[in-house]
């Protein structure tokens, strides 16, 4: 099957869609051959939704936002997207001999954006995710909520339209991590910015997302997908919440002994 990725060029006529993915698969070649990883994912975002991909650990959620992100090429199938994604992963990649100021100036250097209007516009990123202040301090000086929200800054200095998001609260304390979960869905509100996020975490998933779609194990498909009615703002401990993550949680168990995981 031809393999295509087609990218709309930056700042080119809105899509109907942020992200479309059709029939995509993807394998590696293993010890004992060819592995498929990824089986016929079909899925679109569309402008402005948040979407949560979910599964078990090793069921391609990173492979699959790799291949979105346009660092890997699917085996079948293609992937679109409007315009270049922005992306955040777990580890923050920031780079440690810059400071939070000068990381965030980088991404919109490489953007194109004048060096006069860099700073001012650093300092409105820092802003937008409750660092002011943070612009001269080095990366070490920072706590890992406070890196996070420096690389979601820089991803936000990219001004793309798409977001993608490798579960990147995953390594924070859950008081830090529900905080970062309220900077998000805020700024995310406030934007107007579509949002593909990784988890394994289905409270997570719930919490943040409009709709929840559940990968399956070897190879990884898409097993069901939620919509999420629940009004913001959310809490992780909301009953609604909490309901939602029950049923989810069991089919994803469903999932995990069908392939005998974990
Ligand atoms: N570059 C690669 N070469 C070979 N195999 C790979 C490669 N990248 C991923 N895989 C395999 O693909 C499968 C899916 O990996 P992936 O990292 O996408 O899972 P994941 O759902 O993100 O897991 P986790 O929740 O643990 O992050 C794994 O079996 C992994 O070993
Ligand atoms: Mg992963």
């Amino acid at each position: 099957m031809a393999t295509t990725i087609a990218k709309a060029a930056e700042g080119g006529t809105a899509t109907a869609h942020a992200a479309r993915i059709e029939h995509v698969s993807k394998s590696f070649a293993g010890p004992a051959g060819q592995q498929l990883v990824l089986d016929d994912i079909t899925l679109d975002v569309a402008p402005g939704e948040f979407v949560t991909l979910l599964g078990a650990s090793g069921c391609g959620k990173s492979t699959l936002l790799n291949l979105v992100a346009g660092l890997d090429k699917p085996s079948a199938g293609s992937i679109s997207t409007d315009g270049r994604p922005a992306l955040m992963f777990q580890e923050h990649a920031l780079f440690p001999w810059l400071t939070a100021g000068k990381n965030i100036e980088l991404a919109l250097k490489l953007r194109g954006v004048p060096k006069a209007e860099r700073r001012g516009r650093a300092e409105e990123l820092l802003e937008l995710v409750r660092l002011h202040g943070a612009y001269g301090k080095r990366v070490h000086e920072l706590s890992g909520g406070m890196r996070q929200r420096v690389a979601l800054a820089r991803a936000l200095a990219q001004d793309s339209k798409l977001l993608l998001m490798d579960e990147p609260f995953a390594a924070l304390d859950a008081i830090t991590r529900d905080v970062l979960h309220d900077e998000l869905t805020r700024i995310w509100r406030e934007t107007g910015l579509s949002v593909l996020f990784v988890t394994h975490n289905v409270r997570e998933a719930v919490r943040l997302a409009q709709r929840v779609v559940l990968l399956s194990s070897r190879p990884g498909r898409i097993a069901r997908e939620w919509t999420v009615g629940i009004a913001h703002p959310r809490r992780i401990e909301d009953s609604a919440v909490a309901e939602l993550s029950v049923e989810i949680t069991e089919e994803l168990r469903g999932e995990i002994r069908r392939h005998g995981q974990h």
